[in-house]
This record gives structure tokens, C-alpha cells and sequence, in this order.
């Protein structure tokens, strides 16, 4: 096991009738004005929006909105938002949606005290030293970014999607309803399910990792597994959707990385092209093709991990190999509606060169294999023809 630092600062507000919370918490924090961010109204149809606006004005938090936040969130939006906050002089965000939402919140506060181009700090040109805070309420459970300090953006500009890490934007506070999440379509729970267990396997799969880790990785992994396949029968099964819903936030907190050099994230590093390229390509539904792909070009560096996940999670019996383990993991995804090739999700052969172009700018990268322009394109062949 590797020495390790634990430290998450974000306030986790868990459970029924959580939302209504938000304006005494913005109060206890001295908040006066927010800049409230949301999505395109899916917040308006399940009541969110309505008790989020109540809370406030009972709290006698003042409010100024910018809306339209899309599905793989670009910086386009974010240097939008940033103006709005900075003419309005609030004193914090309010992220009322999913990863994209929250994600955008994050760059926001931190944008709105640099005086260059946001996108510096995911290129590595700006180390984040001052953000405002961020409060959010979470509708749907995937990314860990309520309980992380992460954000994914893409630069419509240079069809990058990246991201940065900065102690500066975990959540003061992030509220987690899972009765929001009811409205959820099937589609979006599934590849939430699919994003957060990939993070579980990000770490799961690294060259390092102890028995208590690889115990908490599987427990979440199975509790993910048995929970989604409830919630796609009942939608409103309470307890499915709280389980499915703490454990995506515990895949991605810290929690999992404790002990371990911090991951792989290949299969992340694979996918943002995917999505960079094709913004309709939801982040979970372009990790199922491309995880499967990653497991089957490094199995031999594997083996033994791939085996012991077979039998932990998959429950697959005594007679595992690897290449079963990875052939159950792709039957579950399809066994859940989701798609499981590049081909599937829309792709050309063609586009194999232009994702394996936009990789491999950051290459190479992962610790399992490091890789490089001929592996990643391998790889993209590989899920293109799953
Ligand atoms: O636009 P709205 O109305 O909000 O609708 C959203 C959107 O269409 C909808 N939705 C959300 N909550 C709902 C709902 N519909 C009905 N009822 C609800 N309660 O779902 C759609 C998808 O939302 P989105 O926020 O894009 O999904 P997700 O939470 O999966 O976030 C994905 C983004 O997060 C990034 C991904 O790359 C992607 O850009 N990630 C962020 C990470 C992080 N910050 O740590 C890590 C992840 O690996 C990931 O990269
Ligand atoms: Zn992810």
C-alpha cells in the first residue's frame, strides 16, 4: 500500500427532502447572492427548480440564473457564465444538475478570479489558486463530482474535452436527493452507473492497490450492478436509487484512491475524444465500449486482476479466464441497453484515425501500459469492432 493523504472537505447533505435545505445552508456559509446554473430544464419539470427558488427566498438569498448548460459541457458557456457573475458581483455558484452542470460550476468559480483564459488551467498553463465557492444540488448520480474537485470541459474551438484538479473547487456543500433522480430517463442511469464503475475500475485495474481497497472496490461495484438492475424495473425503488446513489459518490471522493498511485484512467483518457468529437455521445455510454477494448489489449498485464474481478463481482464461477471476465462485463452493459462498440455509438471506421489524432496529443499515458499512438489506435479497432 502507498502512503497516502486523505482530505475531502465537501459537506455531504444525503437523503429525502434534502433539497429545500439549500438556502439554510447557503445562510449558515454567509452567502448573500448566487449565480444559479442549471441544464435545459430537466430541473423544471421534476420540481427542483421551484423548491431550489422557494429555499432561497425564504433564506433571503438573491439569485441571477444562466441556463442551457448542455450534456458534455463547453468553455463557450463557461466564459458566458463567468461574465454574468462578475457584472453581478455574487459571492457564490449554485449548481443545480448533473456532472455537466457541476463541472461548469467549478470552472466558473475558479474563472471568475483569472484574469486570462480559463481553459489554462486545463492545459496546465494556470495552477487554480482561488475560487469561489461552489454549492450544489445534485440531480443525478454518476461522476463523483459533488464529493471531488474535478471538471471535464471541452473547447468546442479545439475539439479537447479536459480536466483539471484543484483542491480550490470541492463543493462547501452538496446536496443529494435521490427522489430527484426518479425522472432520471433509463438511458442517462445507465451510463451514470457505467461512468461510476469505470472510476471504481480506473483504480481497481492500476498496478498498485491493497485487499481493502480491491474489498470496497468490488462492494461498490456490485452494489452498482444490483441497484441499477432494480432501478431500471422500479424507477422509484427508494432504496436502489440511495444505493446507487452513495456509491457513485464513494467511486469517485477519494475513498478508492487511498493507497494507490491514483489510478490508470486510460479508458477516461480514450473516451473524452469520443465525446470531444461526437457531443451527443453521452461520457458512460462511450466508456462501455471503450473500457472492454482497454482490458482486452492490456489482459496479459492483468490477468490476475481480471480473474479475481470475475470472481468477486461477476460471480462467474471457478472456470474464469480473462477474456470470459471482459465477454460478462460487455453482456451486462448490453444487458442494460447499454451500447458496447464505437460502431454502435454512431462511428465510422474512418473517424478511428481522427480519435486516435486527438488521443494521442496527451500521449502516451496509463500506468498499466503506458500508451502511445499505435497502442491507442489498437484500442479504438478494438471497441470499434466489439
Ligand atoms: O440538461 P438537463 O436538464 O440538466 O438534463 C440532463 C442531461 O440531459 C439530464 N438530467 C440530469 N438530472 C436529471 C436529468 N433528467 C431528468 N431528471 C433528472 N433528475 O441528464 C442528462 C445528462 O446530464 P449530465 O450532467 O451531462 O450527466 P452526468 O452527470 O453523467 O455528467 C457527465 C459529464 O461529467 C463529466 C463527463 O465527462 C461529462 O462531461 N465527468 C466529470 C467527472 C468529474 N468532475 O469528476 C468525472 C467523470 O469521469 C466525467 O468525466
Ligand atoms: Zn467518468
Amino acid at each position: 500500500m502507498q502512503n497516502f493523504v486523505f482530505h475531502n472537505p465537501t459537506k455531504l447533505v444525503f437523503g429525502k427532502d434534502t433539497v429545500e435545505r439549500i438556502g439554510e445552508y447557503l445562510k449558515q456559509n454567509a452567502i448573500k447572492k448566487v449565480l444559479m446554473i442549471y441544464g435545459s430544464g430537466s430541473i423544471k419539470k421534476n420540481g427542483v427548480y421551484e423548491k431550489v427558488v422557494r429555499s432561497l427566498h425564504e433564506n433571503g438569498i438573491m439569485k441571477v440564473e444562466v441556463s442551457g448548460i448542455r450534456p458534455n459541457p463547453v468553455l463557450s458557456k463557461v466564459h458566458e457564465a463567468i461574465e454574468v457573475a462578475r457584472k453581478e458581483q455574487v459571492d457564490a455558484i449554485l449548481a443545480v444538475g448533473g456532472g455537466s452542470v457541476v463541472d461548469s460550476g467549478k470552472t466558473i468559480a475558479a474563472g471568475y478570479y483569472y484574469e486570462g483564459d480559463i481553459w489554462d488551467a486545463f492545459i496546465g498553463k494556470y495552477n487554480i489558486k482561488k475560487a469561489l465557492p461552489l454549492f450544489v444540488v445534485l440531480t443525478m448520480s454518476a461522476t463523483g463530482t459533488e464529493m471531488n474537485g474535478n471538471a471535464v470541459i471541452t473547447n468546442e474551438d479545439t475539439t479537447e474535452k479536459l480536466s483539471f484538479g484543484s483542491k480550490y473547487v470541492y463543493p462547501v456543500v452538496s446536496i443529494v436527493d435521490p427522489t430527484v433522480q426518479y425522472s432520471l430517463p433509463k438511458d442517462q442511469a445507465v451510463y451514470g452507473a457505467i461512468d461510476a464503475i469505470s472510476h471504481v475500475m480506473e483504480h481497481y485495474f492500476d498496478i498498485t492497490g491493497s485487499d481493502i481497497i480491491d474489498s470496497i472496490d468490488e462492494g461498490i461495484i456490485k452494489t452498482i450492478i444490483s441497484s441499477t438492475e432494480t432501478i431500471i424495473q422500479e424507477p422509484e425503488n427508494y432504496e436502489a436509487r440511495a444505493n446507487l446513489c452513495l456509491a457513485t459518490t464513494l467511486a469517485l471522493n477519494g475513498l478508492t484512491r487511498m493507497g494507490t498511485t491514483g489510478g490508470d484512467w486510460s479508458s477516461h483518457d480514450l473516451q473524452h475524444p469520443l465525446s470531444a468529437l461526437k457531443p451527443e455521445v453521452a461520457h458512460g455510454a462511450g466508456l462501455a465500449a471503450i473500457f472492454p477494448a482497454w482490458m482486452t489489449y492490456v489482459k496479459e498485464n492483468i490477468s490476475d486482476k481480471l480473474i479475481k474481478f470475475g470472481r468477486q463481482v461477476l460471480n462467474l464461477g471457478d472456470e474464469i479466464t480473462p477474456e470470459y471476465t471482459i465477454a460478462e462485463l460487455r453482456r451486462w452493459y448490453t444487458s442494460i441497453g447499454a451500447p458496447i462498440s464505437l460502431a454502435q455509438l454512431g462511428f465510422l471506421e474512418e473517424d478511428i484515425e481522427k480519435l486516435t489524432d486527438i488521443a494521442s496529443k496527451h500521449a502516451p499515458f496509463g500506468t498499466v501500459k503506458p500508451l502511445n499512438h499505435q497502442d491507442i489506435k489498437r484500442i479504438y479497432e478494438i471497441a470499434y469492432n466489439s
